[in-house]
């Protein structure tokens, strides 16, 4: 059988940081309500004239050298973004371009908060397939500038970045010992469309519009599917939760992660969390808590590694890999 093992994983974050307190001189709010009701202690955000696909490149090229490999080596290229350089053509083919990479396939995936979920399910069967053997996946976001910076019920919570990894096709057995990606699970639920949007559109208003939240419903939502979508996971690969080594959650808020965890009977030490350093990144949050738990070696090859994320849609699911 054959199994997408990740072999590299990189993080690009824009330098300039901004903190609570500098958001407090812009908004109504202050550093102990944001730490107290989400965890978030500073944000990265893009300067003028940073896009998607630059942190994209960087992350992209991190991710590469630490697999040991040449852009022309891959066979695709995946970008999970809802905020792409240009309504068209794909982000995608934008690092495509700035790799060198002239071969094989590039384009986006768009499922805002779960986008590197989502992409991970189709980079997983493209490869299981055989379409393709090598696939660079990254999650790319800036969120900047989908907020109303006057909004202080939103434009505290997210900030920009991306993060990266490349998967490659090898041989397993076809049981949970396998080395490699053991199952996904993506849902979505569009009745839930308001909750979590953008006011605008290329179809409807040829804006991009402004992000709007329901941010008690986000919540509660948040903790019942990521639950939901961890158990099927796990149950798909006949697991027990408490045989997993890690899990990596999408960072949108320390509560959802303290909630779900607790709903689940998790130890809070198996989870990774850096909605701290760098906010609700949307589809790069995954990969930048991952890369943080790899580089600093908590995540060891064998591990089991759970990635969850929920997002705009709604959509929502999981990702199982050994390590
Ligand atoms: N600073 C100070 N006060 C604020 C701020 C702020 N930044 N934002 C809202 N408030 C005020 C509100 O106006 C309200 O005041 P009022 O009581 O006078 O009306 C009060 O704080 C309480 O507001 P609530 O919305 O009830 O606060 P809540 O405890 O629900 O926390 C939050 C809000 C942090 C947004 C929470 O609902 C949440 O995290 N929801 C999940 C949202 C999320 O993570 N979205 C990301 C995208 S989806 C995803 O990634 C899973």
């Amino acid at each position: 059988m054959i199994r997408s093992r990740v072999i590299g994983c990189g993080a690009c974050l824009p330098a300039n940081i901004v903190t609570n307190d500098d958001l407090a001189k812009r908004v109504d709010t202050s550093d102990e309500w944001i730490r107290e009701r989400t965890g978030i202690r500073q944000r990265h955000i893009a300067v003028e004239g940073e896009k998607t696909s630059d942190m994209a490149l960087g992350a992209a090229r991190e991710a590469l050298i630490d697999a040991g490999i040449d852009a022309g080596e891959l066979d695709m290229i995946i970008v999970a973004t809802t905020t792409p350089d240009e309504s068209f053509p794909a982000t995608a083919t934008v690092v495509q371009s700035r790799l060198g990479m002239t071969r094989g396939a590039a384009f986006d995936v768009q499922a805002v908060c779960s986008g590197f979920i989502y992409g991970l399910s189709v980079a997983d069967s493209l490869i299981r397939t055989g379409a393709a053997r090598t696939i660079l996946l990254i999650g790319a976001e800036t969120m900047s500038r989908l907020l109303d910076w006057n909004d202080r019920a939103t434009c505290v919570l997210f900030g920009d970045g991306a993060g990266a990894m490349v998967l490659q096709a090898h041989d397993g057995v076809g049981d949970n010992s396998d080395q490699g990606v053991l199952n996904t699970r993506i849902f979505s639920d569009g009745r839930l469309h308001d909750m979590l949007y953008t006011d605008g559109g290329v179809s409807s208003t040829q804006t991009v519009g402004k992000l709007k939240m329901q941010g008690k419903e986000v919540f509660k939502h948040a903790v019942t599917n990521i639950a939901a979508a961890i158990v099927a996971s796990s149950q798909a690969a006949g697991l027990e939760i408490g045989d997993i080594d890690w899990f990596v959650p999408h960072q949108a808020n320390q509560r959802i992660l303290d909630g779900t965890a607790r709903k689940l009977g998790i130890d809070p030490a198996k989870v990774i969390s850096t909605v701290a350093l760098h906010g609700n990144t949307s589809a790069a949050s995954v990969p930048l808590a991952l890369v943080t738990a790899v580089r600093d070696r908590r995540i060891k090859r064998g591990d089991l590694v759970l990635l969850e994320a929920m997002g705009g849609g709604f959509t929502w699911g999981a990702g199982l890999i050994r390590w």
